[in-house]
């Protein structure tokens, strides 16, 4: 079969760049630890305020170091609006929404996650440097979207 020269050169190209690509995705995620944030559960947004983790919103300490932070997204604010953690502690945020789409957005990190009712998103990050970390709601979501904040404390 004649395949013309430039074709076979633009189809090697095409190859070389999937491949570097793959290699890309491969070392980013189990070299440098960068994880996509996962929808990590399904939960029923009418009675998600009332049921379940989300009822109790707020840090759980699992080991010393080790915290889990529930986070409820609403109009037009997040419970809790402040965590504190000691420095050199691994926070995993799980967040959810009861009413419509938000935003969790942690500053001076890669934690950058929609917030979307009915699914609960998770990331993790570890705090090594104390400090305030604010967050913010990016995703547009109506009147008070613009007060629509929160900080994690990370004290030495
Ligand atoms: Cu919530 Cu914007």
């Amino acid at each position: 079969m004649h395949v013309d020269r430039y074709e076979r050169g633009w189809m090697i190209a095409a190859v070389i760049m999937l491949v570097s690509f793959a290699v890309a995705v491969t070392v980013a995620g189990l070299a440098l630890g960068i994880q996509l944030p996962a929808p990590e559960a399904r939960v029923n947004p009418q009675t998600v305020a009332v049921q379940g983790p989300f009822a109790a919103p707020g840090l759980r300490e699992l080991a010393p170091g080790r915290y889990e932070a529930f986070i409820m997204a609403q109009i037009w604010f997040f419970n809790p609006r402040e965590i504190t953690v000691p420095a050199g502690s691994t926070v995993t945020f799980y967040i959810t929404s009861q009413d419509v789409q938000h935003g969790f957005k942690l500053e001076g990190t890669n934690v950058n996650m929609m917030i979307i009712p009915g699914q609960v998103s998770k990331l993790s990050y570890t705090f090594t440097e104390p400090g305030d970390y604010n967050w913010v709601c990016h995703e547009y979501c109506g009147l008070g979207h613009a007060a629509m904040f929160g900080t994690v404390k990370v004290t030495p």
